[in-house]
């Protein structure tokens, strides 16, 4: 069951005419919310982050907080799985192709449910091969647009060689991933890149980092540089669909030793934590 502008229905019945501007401009945000035991994650900082973006765009939010989390509620009800992941979407509506904004259209609004398969155990007990690549990306990265070209293709740069994810670098310094937000360890210390316009502020970035704070692990939000990445001593991907993850290897050669690190164990256990915390009611889901 997905739900179209006003509608639940099944996803087979969903239609969208080809004048979207979603369709033609790719002119819309998104955002992805995990579900844990049929209760969404971070539903107030998702929701947030939402908003940022639809101002970004100058789109007018077309639901308040409270509706949003009943179409939610509604969509989590209607799907199998008690984890799942919601994927909302909205453009700015059906109009004649004109790249300036067309008069009184309402967005298009589509959420959708499917089964969030986090990481396999083989694959964290390995961790994943990533690449480098220049982040050729445009200079609002902080907005979730629904416009992903250039993610698109940097991920696949990275499918192409078997790898799972494409590290960013811009003048030198790290951004994020193709996907995902990425994290150094460098002499024990977790690495952050600061958030700003250059990388998409993640909501799971910000849950290891109130972790790493509120479990007296060293870390420092600063700028990361090209040489820094090469010469970690673990990397991290994280992000609402993969949870954390190690890097083992990059461009070809191993990070670190080569296996997941002692700061992706801990905080990989912190986190698995966190969530059974948060879903049992015990911590404010906030
Ligand atoms: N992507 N950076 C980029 C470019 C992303 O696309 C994502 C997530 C992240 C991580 O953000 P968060 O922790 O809030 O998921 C960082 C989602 C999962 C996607 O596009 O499917």
């Amino acid at each position: 069951m997905i739900y179209l502008n006003g509608d639940f229905m099944p996803i087979e019945e969903a239609r969208i005419p080809v004048l979207d501007r979603g369709f033609i401009f790719g002119d819309g945000v998104y955002e992805v919310i995990p579900v844990y035991s049929r209760r969404p994650f971070r539903l107030a900082e998702h929701l947030r982050r939402l908003q940022h973006s639809l101002d970004g765009i100058r789109i007018t939010n077309p639901h308040c907080d409270a509706e949003w989390g009943n179409l939610l509620e509604r969509l989590i009800a209607g799907n199998e799985g008690d984890d799942q992941y919601l994927y909302l979407h909205i453009t700015r509506g059906v109009a004649k192709r004109d790249h300036a904004f067309p008069k009184g259209v309402a967005p298009t609004v589509f959420i959708m449910s499917n089964p969030l398969l986090t990481p396999p155990k083989e694959l964290l007990a390995s961790g994943v091969a990533a690449i480098t690549a220049s982040d050729n990306r445009w200079l609002r990265c902080d907005i979730k647009a629904i416009s992903l070209l250039p993610n698109v293709l940097l991920r696949q740069m990275a499918v192409d060689v078997g790898a799972v994810e494409t590290v960013l670098l811009r003048d030198g310094f790290m951004t994020e991933g193709a996907a995902s937000n990425i994290f150094v360890v460098k002499d024990g210390v977790l690495l952050a890149p600061p958030k700003n316009h250059l990388m998409l502020p993640g909501i799971t970035y910000d849950v290891v980092l109130e972790l790493a704070a509120a479990h007296d692990i060293p870390y420092e939000v600063r700028e990361i540089s090209e040489y820094e990445v090469r010469t970690a001593q673990e990397l991290l991907l994280t992000s609402s669909t993969k949870e954390i993850m190690p890097i083992t290897r990059l461009d070809g050669k191993p990070v670190g030793d080569g296996s997941p690190g002692r700061m992706f164990a801990q905080l990989y256990q912190l986190y698995q934590n966190y969530k059974v915390t948060v879903m049992r009611g015990n911590t404010p889901n906030t």
